[in-house]
C-alpha cells in the first residue's frame, strides 16, 4: 500500500495504482478523455495533468503511478490553468453542434467544457473540418462525424484490445488525422456499438438512436438483455 496526499487529504491506496485510480479514494475526479481503466494507457490528451512535488512540470495522472508518500495536486491554479488551456486547444476544430448531438447530455467534452473550459475562443482563424466525412455509416450500428472526433484513440484501442477485431486506425497524418475502418472492413464485431458509450465525443453514435430522444428525456428501468445467455 502507498500513503499519498491528494489535495491536502492523506489516503492509503494500492501502490502503482495511476493518479486517476488514486484520487478516486478521496472522491476527487481527474478529468480525462483518452484514459479508460480497460484500455491500455496512452497518455496522448493531456487532459488529466496534475501537480506532483518535486517534479518540475504537470504530470499526467493516467501515466503516473503513485508512490508512498506522493504529494498531488488534482486542483489548483497551476493544473487549472492547463486544463483550460488544453480544453481551448480540443475546441479549436470543435462544431458547435451539440443542439443536434445525440451525446449532449451524456458527453465529456461538453461537460468538461461547461466545467473547465472558457466561454471565448481565441481563435480566429477557420476551423479544421472533414467535408463528407460528417455521417459516415462505418458499420451496421455505428455513424461517425469526424468533425466531433478529438482523436482520443479510445474506440481505436476497444476494437484491438477487447474485441481483437483491430477494424478501426488512424489514416493520414497531422491535422488531418482520421480514424476510420480499412476498405471493405465496416465494424461490424458483437460488441461494435460499445465503441459509441466509449467514445467521450459525440463523434461516434448509434445508427439505431440517432435522433430518437434526448438522453435526459429518457428514464431508466430494470431489464434483462436478451442479446445473449448472459441476460
Ligand atoms: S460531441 Fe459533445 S461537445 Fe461536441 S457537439 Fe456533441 S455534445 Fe457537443
Ligand atoms: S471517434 Fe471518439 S473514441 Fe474514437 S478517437 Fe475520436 S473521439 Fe476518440
Ligand atoms: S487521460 Fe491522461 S493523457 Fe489522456
Amino acid at each position: 500500500m502507498a500513503k499519498v496526499t491528494i489535495d491536502g487529504t492523506e489516503v492509503e491506496v494500492q501502490d502503482g495504482i495511476n493518479v486517476i485510480e488514486a484520487a478516486k479514494a478521496v472522491d476527487v475526479h481527474v478529468p480525462h478523455f483518452c484514459y479508460h481503466p480497460s484500455l491500455t494507457v496512452v497518455g496522448q490528451c493531456r487532459m488529466c495533468l496534475v501537480e506532483v512535488e518535486g517534479m518540475p512540470k504537470l504530470q499526467a495522472g493516467c501515466s503516473t503511478n503513485v508512490r508512498d508518500g506522493m504529494k498531488i495536486w488534482v486542483w489548483n491554479e497551476k493544473v487549472e490553468k492547463a486544463r483550460q488551456g488544453q480544453m481551448e486547444f480540443l475546441l479549436i476544430n470543435h462544431p458547435l453542434d451539440c443542439p443536434i448531438c445525440d451525446k449532449a447530455g451524456e458527453c465529456p467534452l461538453q461537460d468538461y467544457s461547461f466545467n473547465y473550459g472558457t466561454v471565448e475562443s481565441r481563435y480566429g482563424e477557420v476551423k479544421r473540418t472533414y467535408p463528407g466525412m460528417d455521417r459516415t455509416p462505418i458499420g451496421p450500428h455505428v455513424l461517425q462525424n469526424m468533425n466531433r472526433c478529438i482523436h482520443c484513440t479510445r474506440c481505436i484501442r476497444f476494437c484491438q484490445e477487447i474485441t481483437g477485431t483491430s477494424e478501426l486506425a488512424f489514416f493520414k497524418r497531422g491535422a488531418s488525422t482520421e480514424v476510420g475502418v480499412f476498405p471493405g472492413t465496416p465494424i461490424d464485431n458483437w460488441m461494435s456499438a460499445c465503441v459509441t458509450d466509449l467514445c467521450p465525443t459525440g463523434a461516434l453514435t448509434t445508427r439505431e438512436f440517432r435522433f430518437e430522444s434526448r438522453v435526459w428525456n429518457l428514464e431508466s428501468t430494470e431489464s434483462v438483455c436478451n442479446g445473449c445467455d448472459v441476460g
